[in-house]
């Protein structure tokens, strides 16, 4: 039998093996089209099937209410092995799974929630917001008249010296008084470097070599270079995060550039996803009267009585004041949902048998991949009504508080909303990243009058990155804006 473009043969209790071409199996649709591949094949073949990419063997699991069960199953399915696989090969850093590093790869793991969830959140938050209108007030133009740059550029701008701040530190020379446009010559150039990394991220995430990519590499290692901890220990106010990776690394005795592609691997996961992210959220609000005058509305509730554009005074937000902005974490969420097309892989530890929500058993081979593709749910209609449409309140109940249930079949659904993952790689920033988007979409809406150029420009999430997490816009769009004046209260 001639499947998959090999001699492969599904065996009894497998699931349905998809044909493609000899070799690449569907390669070519799922490159083209991953979420038009997974929903016809579907339709054919029913919630599970096996089909051969680049060389492997993926299992879709695609019934929402299994998700929790594949999710849960870390005794048969390994995480681990293939995305460490993965960053060591894309970010060139050591392998942390040799037993060489036994144990020291766990500490290093358990580093992310130590210090990116509970109390050291509020920190990280604080350290966001001050950096955020450090980064602002160098850019509130003296004049008051409307400045004009694309929102993309605007979002990146803001978000990725801000991000980098938060976590990195400040570069000692941004407090000498001449030290502040070294500093921003080189964060400019940071930021290039990571746009340049970032946009061959799919060919790397594909297969392809970093050294067929020579920009890429030069980029990637320029952002190392900046990441020494040479380069680190001259830098004031490094997060817990990095400071105790720096120390982890440290006495796992790594070598220098090594330590340093671990922090360019750090900083990758800490932007790529927040940045088109916040440009989603940001570009959907001001496309629409009612979600920009209800997001308003919220930030002027929440920061009555501040200063508008005293920089003695600077913008301040309790944790419950940020926890309370549940418009625009709506807002976030629907925008999250619209943009996000992450995949997740599970690798199979041993042939196994895995039972299915309706009671249905399938045998899963030692070796293959299972996939869970959280935009099948974030746009099923039966879930989400109008499904391609923006709606800034989807997740708030009539009492405008956060909602969480949704229902298909009848049925509540416990993973209606995936676009950080689940389980073991459920991603550990998650909390800081909502937090950071809040804070630019209040300090935005507090500080600027904002206008798209053309409100009828409908963008769609640019699919060519699907798999990699938030897709980015396919192009940029024009932003007006200028200073608001009005006395603040
Ligand atoms: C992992 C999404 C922001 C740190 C992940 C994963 C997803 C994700 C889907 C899991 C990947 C998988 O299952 O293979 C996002 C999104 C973000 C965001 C959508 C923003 C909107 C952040 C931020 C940080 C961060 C701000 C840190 C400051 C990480 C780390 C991992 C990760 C360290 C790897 C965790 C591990 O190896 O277990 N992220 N992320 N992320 N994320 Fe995020």
């Amino acid at each position: 039998v001639w499947i998959c473009g090999d001699w492969r043969k599904r065996r009894t209790g497998e699931p349905p093996l998809v044909s493609g071409l000899p070799f690449i199996g569907v390669t070519l649709d799922y490159a083209r089209d991953p979420l038009g591949l997974i929903r016809d094949t579907r339709k054919k073949y029913g919630d599970v099937f096996t089909c051969k990419i680049v060389r492997k063997y993926f299992t879709f699991i695609t019934d929402p209410f299994s998700f929790s069960l594949v999710v849960r199953q870390s005794k048969n399915l390994d995480f681990q092995k293939f995305a460490m696989g993965f960053s060591q090969r894309v970010f060139g850093h050591a392998d942390f799974t040799s037993p060489v590093f036994s144990g020291s790869y766990r500490e290093v793991h358990s580093i992310f929630r130590q210090t990116l969830q509970g109390p050291p959140l509020q920190e990280l938050a604080q350290s966001m917001l001050g950096n955020l209108q450090a980064v602002l007030g160098r850019g509130l133009s003296r004049e008051h008249g409307w400045v004009e740059e694309g929102l993309q550029n605007f979002t990146n701008r803001i978000m990725f010296e801000a991000g980098f701040l938060t976590l990195f530190g400040r570069d000692a020379g941004l407090l000498r008084s001449d030290g502040v446009k070294c500093g921003k010559t080189c964060m400019q150039k940071a930021a290039q470097d990571f746009l340049v990394f970032d946009r061959a991220f799919p060919a790397l995430a594909a297969g392809v070599p970093i050294g067929l990519c020579m920009p890429a590499w030069r980029a990637r290692e320029a952002l190392a270079e900046e990441l020494l901890h040479d380069e680190l220990h001259r830098r004031n106010c490094i997060s817990d995060l990095i400071q105790r990776r720096m120390d982890a690394f440290d006495r796992m005795h790594l070598d220098e550039t090594g330590k340093a592609r671990t922090h360019v691997c750090m900083l990758w996961a800490s932007q790529a996803n927040t940045l088109p992210a916040a440009f989603w959220s940001l570009y959907y609000t001001l496309r629409s009267a009612e979600a920009l005058a209800a997001a308003r509305s919220e930030v002027h509730r929440v920061l009555s009585g501040q200063a508008l554009n005293d920089p003695d005074r600077p913008v301040s937000l309790s944790r419950e004041q940020l926890d309370s902005m549940t418009v625009l974490e709506s807002i976030i969420e629907e925008a999250l949902r619209l943009s996000s097309a992450s995949i997740m892989i599970r690798v199979a530890k041993d042939n196994f048998t895995l039972t299915l929500d309706s009671g249905e058993t399938v045998a899963i081979r030692k070796g293959d991949f299972i996939a869970l593709y959280p935009q099948l749910i974030h746009l099923d209609p039966d879930i989400y009504p109008d499904p391609t449409e923006f709606k800034y309140n989807r997740f708030l109940d009539e009492r405008g508080e956060r909602k969480s249930n949704f229902f298909k079949n009848g049925r509540r659904l416990k993973h209606f909303l995936v676009p950080f993952g689940s389980g073991v790689s459920e991603c550990p920033g998650r909390f800081f990243a909502v937090n950071e988007i809040k804070e630019f979409l209040t300090l935005v809406l507090w500080f600027y009058d904002l206008e798209l150029d053309d409100i009828n420009t409908d963008l769609v999430p640019d699919g060519t990155r699907a798999g990699l997490g938030i897709l980015p816009p396919p192009r940029d769009v024009l932003l007006k804006y200028r200073r608001r004046t009005e006395t603040a209260g």
